[in-house]
């Protein structure tokens, strides 16, 4: 993700990055390229060539067409491309340069790779241990909420709330002991740190890659009630340290800053919509209809669900070659106004449809009932508890991720007195 970062600010127009007037609504570059039709080629600044997917049918279609691939191991994927290596190499490298695959990257895998590790790891997403989580959601919840009321009348949510309470979740998930969980949140938020440097953050990476490495040593020898332990019990053949150790990373790197991001902008997005607040607080029913209209509205993963073609394709009448990068804006597909009445517009009465927030297809966010989990409950008691919640600097001076793959805020500066 942190490469990520870097190479997108490279490689994409600044008018695709920078957030216009509205915090909430997409960049001015993308909004505009969303007029001017669903699939369009996408010129990059590393000199690459890309293709741009910005309507709902189109983007589902992709998602769901297994010649648009996620292998980006296999396949060189453009916008990871540094501006020499284009000049290098104009013609697309399509030729599967890995002959098998033995790491638990299921990410970034096809089917049939996928489709094991992805079995194995839904099997573990049981509905009593979900059932189970949510008490624990509750309670790490309401102890940071009082912690902050108890602190004083001003707090930034992101530290006090937005971050620790997924990054709990994940350590309950993964049956991480309660001894150890003060060292794996330091790691996990020195990892997000916009602030931290470079050296400081491939440090706590490295620590953390050791820290679950003995999370899973330790599981072998001594299994418990938790998603790792059933994970070794039930593989048939068994998963390897490594896989295992790919799989607890891929857990926290995809539940961890997606989940904190979307409680952070989500308190803030309700707090600039005070009638539509009102109307939560007035009929608490709607809590789960606001979970879902924030993850449309919201769609924080901003340019990070991209598929590379394994043949050339027609869609939508545009013809993409063979080995192209395909980035699928989901933001402007889950605005696509021939799916939604007023897409611009938070509405919480909207009635619920299909939205691309979490992905379509096979590699459709395994973790998306826990989220919705964690939005349900975070929102609800934050908004219970602290009835006077409130921005507690202007609206404009909430400093934005917009650099950043994965859309937020990166402190939200808040008070209830
Ligand atoms: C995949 C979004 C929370 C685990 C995805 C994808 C999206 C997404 C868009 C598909 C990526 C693609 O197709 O390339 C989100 C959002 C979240 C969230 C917006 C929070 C609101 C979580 C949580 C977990 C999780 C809490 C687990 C604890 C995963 C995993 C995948 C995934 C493992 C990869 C699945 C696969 O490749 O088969 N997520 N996610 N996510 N998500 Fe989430």
């Amino acid at each position: 993700t942190r490469e990520g970062v870097a190479v997108m600010r490279q490689i994409l127009p600044v008018d695709m990055v920078e957030r216009g007037r509205c915090p909430f609504d997409s960049p001015p570059g993308l909004q505009q390229r969303r007029g001017k039709g669903p699939v369009q080629p996408l010129p990059l600044l590393n000199g690459a060539q890309a293709w741009l997917v910005t309507g709902f049918d189109e983007a589902r279609t992709v998602l769901a067409d297994a010649r648009f691939s996620a292998d980006k191991v296999r396949h060189r994927d453009a916008t990871s491309l540094q501006p020499h290596e284009v000049a290098a190499s104009p013609e697309p490298d399509t030729a599967p340069n890995v002959e098998s695959r033995d790491d638990g990257m299921f990410v970034f895998m096809d089917p049939p790779e996928h489709t094991r590790l992805r079995r194995l790891l839904t099997g573990q997403f049981t509905v009593r241990r979900m059932r189970a989580l949510e008490a624990r959601v509750t309670e790490i919840a309401v102890e940071h909420i009082e912690a902050m009321a108890a602190a004083g009348t001003e707090a930034d949510l992101v530290p006090a709330f937005a971050l620790p309470l997924p990054s709990l979740v994940i350590c309950e998930l993964l049956g991480v002991d309660y001894a150890d969980r003060a060292e794996f949140q330091e790691r996990t938020s020195t990892g997000l740190n916009a602030k931290a440097s470079d050296e400081e953050r491939a440090k706590a990476r490295f620590e953390l890659h050791a820290f679950m490495q003995r999370l899973v040593t330790g599981k072998r020898a001594k299994p418990a009630d938790d998603l790792l332990s059933g994970l070794i019990h039930d593989a048939d053949p068994p998963l390897t340290d490594a896989q295992l150790t790919d799989v607890a990373l891929i857990l926290l790197a995809a539940g961890h800053e997606t989940t904190a991001n979307m409680l952070g902008l989500g308190t803030y997005a309700l707090l600039e919509h005070p009638e539509q607040l009102a109307a939560l607080r007035a009929d608490p029913t709607l809590i789960d209809n606001t979970v879902e209209e924030l993850l449309r509205y919201l769609t924080i993963i901003q340019l990070g669900v991209t598929r590379v073609t394994t043949q050339p394709v027609t869609l939508a009448g545009v013809d993409i070659p063979a080995g192209a990068t395909v980035v699928i804006a989901t933001p402007e597909a889950n605005r696509d106004p021939q799916h939604w009445p007023e897409p611009d517009r938070l509405d919480l009465h909207r009635p619920r449809t299909p939205h691309l927030a979490f992905g379509h297809g096979v590699h459709q966010c395994l973790g998306q009932q826990l989220a919705r989990i964690e939005m349900r409950i975070g929102l609800g008691e934050l908004f219970t508890r602290l009835p006077a919640l409130r921005l507690a600097v202007p609206a404009d001076e909430v400093p934005l991720r917009n650099e950043m793959l994965i859309f937020g805020v990166h402190s939200l500066p808040v008070t209830w007195a």
